[in-house]
């Protein structure tokens, strides 16, 4: 099945993730941040990357294998909302 931002992305983020980041402008729980089409994909592409260099959330709880395969196949499969 294809992922779903709404579905499957949005509920990996705690609340607090999505508080702290808001305050920089880093939009975590935005359907339209998340899926901006600019620079190729550019929030969707440094959110995953603090995800997978652990920079982010700072002291973890880290993502998972799983859930970081889940947000790169919401990636791949086109940023379905
Ligand atoms: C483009 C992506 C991101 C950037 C540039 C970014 C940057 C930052 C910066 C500069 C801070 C404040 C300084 C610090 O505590 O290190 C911060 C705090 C935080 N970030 Fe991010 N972040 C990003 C993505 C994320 C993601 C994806 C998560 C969660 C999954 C997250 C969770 C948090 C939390 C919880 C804090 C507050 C930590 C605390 O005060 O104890 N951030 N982030």
């Amino acid at each position: 099945m294809a992922v779903s931002f709404e579905k499957d992305i949005k509920p990996l983020f705690r609340q607090i993730d999505i508080d702290h980041m808001g305050k920089h402008n880093i939009f975590l729980d935005k359907y339209t941040y998340m899926a901006d089409p600019s620079n190729d994909h550019g929030n969707a592409q440094s959110v995953e990357e603090t995800l997978v260099d652990q920079s982010m959330p700072p002291g973890g709880p880290y993502w998972s294998k799983e859930q970081l395969l889940l947000y790169k196949q919401w990636r791949s499969d086109g940023y379905l909302p």
